[in-house]
């Protein structure tokens, strides 16, 4: 059994350099998706599998709105802490600065910008239940080029590689990712990539390389909202979720009933 505490993590940084002139004066996290700011489903998913201690990851530009919009936690049964990242420099420095909050357990990371349609729960009963290591959500696409894209075989994942020319497979990496205490070393480990980011998928990597990586692949509808066009059809199908994609029977403040 995975040991020790789990607790979340929002990832929600990055200059949203994509979505730009959207993201001239905001976070990309704020931006609308469906009925709510975007920020507003990944907790949701958080909540909803009974994780309710959550860090949220953001840039010191924007760090007062996403306070301002979320508080403390309270009026969705959670418990919010905030911590700046200073300059954008890849999924893996922000995790990094959630060390002392996950205090020696795991956590459940999820980028602020993937909208899905599944309930995490049963996953992370799933790597609840693993003796130690990772735990991925994966999900076939049309354009794994645009990701990290895992290649399988036997059942195991033997590689992923970020962003590949020449995908291996068509099943790429979500931004649901679940780890073990021990991801904070193999962070310290890092160097960075040729983009000048610390990346996620070389973490990966070394829990591969330790035959701890173990994944499932996500049911339902899942989609990046870093692109207009992906935004867009975040759009479309965050307005199709049940409840609007919040925590049914529950109405955080400025969540409509
Ligand atoms: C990041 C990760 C990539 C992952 C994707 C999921 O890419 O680097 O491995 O597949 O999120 O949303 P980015 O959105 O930073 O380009």
């Amino acid at each position: 059994m995975v040991e020790g505490r789990l607790s979340g993590v929002v990832l929600a940084g990055g200059t949203g350099s994509r979505l730009y002139p959207l993201t001239k004066v905001t976070n990309k996290h704020l931006l609308p998706v469906g009925g709510y700011p975007m920020i507003y489903y990944p907790i949701a998913k958080l909540v909803a599998a009974g994780i309710t201690d959550v860090l949220v990851v953001t840039g010191l530009e924007h760090m007062g709105d996403v306070v301002n919009l979320l508080g403390s936690g309270r009026d969705w049964g959670a418990r919010f802490t905030y911590r700046v990242q200073d300059e954008p420099g890849g999924i893996a420095q922000a995790l990094a600065l959630a060390e002392a909050f996950a205090g020696g357990g795991s956590t459940v990371v999820l980028l602020g910008d993937n909208i899905f349609e599944a309930d995490i729960t049963p996953f992370v009963d799933g790597f609840r239940a693993q003796p130690a290591g990772a735990r991925l959500l994966l999900k076939s696409v049309n354009d794994p080029q645009r990701f990290g894209v895992a290649e399988v075989r036997d059942g195991r994942i033997v590689g992923i590689e970020e962003k590949p020319a020449r995908p291996r497979s068509d099943l790429c990496v979500t931004g649901i990712y679940m780890y073990d205490a021990r991801v904070f070393e193999f962070i310290r480990d890092l160097q960075p990539s040729a983009r000048g980011e610390l990346e996620i998928s070389d973490v990966n990597n070394r829990y591969i390389a330790e035959e701890s990586l173990h994944y499932d692949i996500l049911p339902g509808w899942w989609t990046d909202a870093g692109t207009i066009a992906s935004l867009q059809l975040a759009n479309r199908l965050a307005l199709e979720l049940p409840a609007g994609g919040m925590p049914a029977g529950r109405t955080p403040a400025g969540v409509r009933a």
